[in-house]
């Protein structure tokens, strides 16, 4: 299984994949979350995209490429992936394509408001990134589950940022689903049924 997820900012995208790696035996790429841990490391890719990240903006895309390709290159890829915000416009459409063709392409489509409200709540775990919100509550506030590390509001998840990151998925990523579409691989789900209900939806559609 090659399977690209693409949404909107707060559609479920991590919070499928999840799921759905466990389903297909395949690792769940959120590229967002290996951006966050560079800054989290400190690394010389971190500083480079720190500003970039809290601000909402994609990062530049030779340093996109190189995380993308290094990470596909990986054992545990071998036999398929499914890569969550990524591609997020025609030029990473093009080189994920070079190096490594999607079977599917998953669009789970949420209006804004609700885009809004649910990043509004979302906590994440700094370490091990399991995400928390409305409908998914850790057992201790504040305090993850699986790690026990503590629970974050992202430092995207403000105002300015959000505003951002929704005018880049209309203008930049919406538009990959015309680029996918010739090859007949595109399937469209509505985000806003609650998480099981979807889950059992879009497992049945790829299976
Ligand atoms: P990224 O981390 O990928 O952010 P995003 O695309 O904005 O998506 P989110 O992670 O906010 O939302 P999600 O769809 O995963 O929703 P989630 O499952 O958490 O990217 C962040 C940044 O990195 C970008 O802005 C950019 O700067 C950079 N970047 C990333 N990829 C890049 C690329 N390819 N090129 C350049 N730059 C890149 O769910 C949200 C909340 O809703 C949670 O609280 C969850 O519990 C809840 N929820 C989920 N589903 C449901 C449901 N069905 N019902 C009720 N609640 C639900
Ligand atoms: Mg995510």
């Amino acid at each position: 299984m090659r399977l690209v997820i693409m949404g909107p900012p707060g559609s479920g995208k991590g919070t499928q994949a999840e799921t759905l790696a466990e389903h297909f035996k395949v690792p769940h790429i959120s590229v967002g979350d290996l951006l966050r841990q560079e800054v989290a490391d400190e690394t010389e890719v971190g500083k480079q995209i720190e500003s970039f990240l809290n601000k909402g903006e994609l990062i530049p895309h030779d340093i996109m490429h190189q995380i993308v390709a290094k990470r596909l290159d990986s054992p545990d890829a071998e036999n398929g992936w499914i890569l969550d915000g990524y591609p997020r416009d025609i030029d990473q459409a093009e080189f994920l394509d070079q190096i490594s063709e999607p079977e599917a392409v998953l669009v789970i489509d949420v209006p804004e408001e609700l885009s809004i409200e649910r990043i509004s709540k979302r906590r994440v775990c700094e370490k091990c990134h399991e995400v928390y919100g409305i409908n998914v509550k850790p057992k201790k506030d504040g305090v993850c589950d699986k790690c026990g590390d503590k629970l974050v509001h992202r430092d995207d998840d403000k105002p300015e940022a959000i505003k951002n990151r929704l005018e880049i998925y209309n203008d930049e990523t919406e538009p990959l689903i015309a680029y996918y579409q010739p090859r007949d691989i595109v399937f469209k789900v509505d985000g806003s049924k609650d998480i099981k209900t979807l889950n059992k939806e879009i497992i049945s559609i790829l299976d």
